[in-house]
């Protein structure tokens, strides 16, 4: 079917990862209602360059100037570099859309760049969240610009609180699989390799948040994301192990009523919402057969399994650079176990040394979260520079 609208131009960051190639594959299937106008990327100049073939950007970046430079000499492009060159790709004009799919801290100053100019954030990269939660919610409202989620658990949150006055809202509960190690003997997981951890039951993803899936990180970044988001004290948050990743999350409201999202998992499904929304464009992403005899079971998170849960709360609580610090602390412990450097369970070990050792260091303003940044990475790596 013909669309007769103008269609959305959309700015990928991270284009060559999961979440950005299945961004493409969404503006694959839509190719009169999205227009791709700027890529950017991190070191994957192959990738970068059939996407460049295919959609015709107007404007790409490489953050690895190396990768740039062989990329622009092969193939006669322009292609900008660095982190500079990342921000002109956020900055690209004329974009309605931007998804912010790159993995890291790194995504925060192209993020703020594309929220000072107000567009529509389709936020990925929740690192950014945990970082500057409050700061970006500030810099949306002088800008008019609007995050829609693309987390399948705020997603479903979204979709859920769509026509829902805020004081309606009791609770949100966010789903969590519980990871590949869910019901593995906790006393083995020092012994826990990469490979496994990188095994995810559910989710076909990029290596960091697939490492953070394991340690169930990836739901204490969600929670502080969720508070930001949403604009809702930590206390009125909640996390549920749901294996079957079914439920993408769920709304309780005040008369005891709730609602949730469902569906197969499958990310193209909110990546497309965050750009379509408040429609939804058809599609044939696979449904749930509700034939089908179906388990969709619930249990709370055991906090010996998962000590990176409690960290994520007690920066929660803490506030001001903690954030960063808890953030870039996982960064690079995470870096550091898929080098092979560390074992399973020093990652939790090594954030939580990095939240003491830097708490109360000033977090007020940007600047002093990226320097927070800065010094939780150094920690960390001083840590596993020495014997432990
Ligand atoms: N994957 C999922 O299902 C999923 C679900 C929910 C949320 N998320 C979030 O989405 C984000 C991306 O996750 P992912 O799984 O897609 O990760 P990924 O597969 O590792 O992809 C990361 C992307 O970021 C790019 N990148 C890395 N450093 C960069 C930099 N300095 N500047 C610009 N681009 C850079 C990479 O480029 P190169 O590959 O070219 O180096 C790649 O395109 C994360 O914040 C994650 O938490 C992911």
């Amino acid at each position: 079917m013909e669309s007769t609208v103008a269609p959305v131009h959309l700015v990928v960051l991270g284009s060559t990862g999961s979440i950005g190639t299945q961004t493409l594959d969404v503006a694959r299937a839509f190719p009169d209602r999205i227009r791709v106008v700027a890529l950017a990327a991190g070191s994957n100049d192959a990738l970068l360059e059939a996407q460049i073939r295919e959609f015709r950007p107007e404007r790409v970046a490489l953050a690895d100037p190396e990768a740039a430079h062989r990329l622009a000499a092969r193939s006669g492009l322009a292609v900008a570099s660095g982190p500079e060159g990342v921000r002109s790709v956020a900055c690209h004009d004329p974009a309605d859309v931007v998804i912010t799919a790159m993995v890291g801290a790194a995504g925060l100053l192209p993020t703020m760049d594309a929220i000072a100019l107000g567009r529509r954030i389709g936020l990925a990269n929740k690192e950014t969240m945990v970082v500057a939660g409050d700061l970006i919610r500030e810099a949306c409202a002088r800008s008019g610009s609007e995050i829609i989620p693309v987390d399948s658990e705020h997603s479903a949150i979204y979709q859920c609180l769509v026509g829902e006055p805020q004081e309606s809202v009791s609770r949100l509960i966010l789903t969590a699989s519980g990871g590949p190690f869910r019901e593995r003997p906790v006393e083995t997981f020092d012994a826990v390799t990469r490979q496994e951890a990188l095994a995810h039951p559910n989710w076909d993803m990029g290596p960091k948040i697939t490492v953070d899936s394991a340690t169930m990180m990836n739901k204490g970044l969600e929670v502080i994301e969720a508070r930001w988001l949403f604009d809702i004290p930590a206390e009125r948050l909640a996390v549920v192990i749901h294996p079957q990743s079914i439920i993408h999350s769920m709304v309780e409201f005040v008369d005891g009523s709730s609602k949730a999202q469902l569906g197969p998992p499958d990310m193209r499904v909110p990546i497309q919402y965050a750009i379509s929304a408040p429609a939804r464009w058809p599609a044939d992403h696979p449904r749930v057969d509700w034939r089908e005899p179906m388990q969709l079971t619930f249990s709370e998170p055991d906090p010996l399994r998962y000590p990176c849960l409690a960290l994520a709360w007690e920066a929660l609580e803490q506030r001001g650079s903690s954030g960063a610090i808890l953030n870039a602390a996982n960064e690079a412990a995470v870096a550091h176990f898929l080098a092979g450097r560390i074992r399973f369970t020093r990652i939790p070990e090594l954030i939580r040394g990095a939240m003491t050792e830097l708490a109360g260091l000033p977090g007020g303003l940007l600047l002093e979260r990226m320097q927070a940044d800065s010094a939780a990475r150094t920690w960390v790596d001083g840590r596993v520079g020495s014997p432990s």
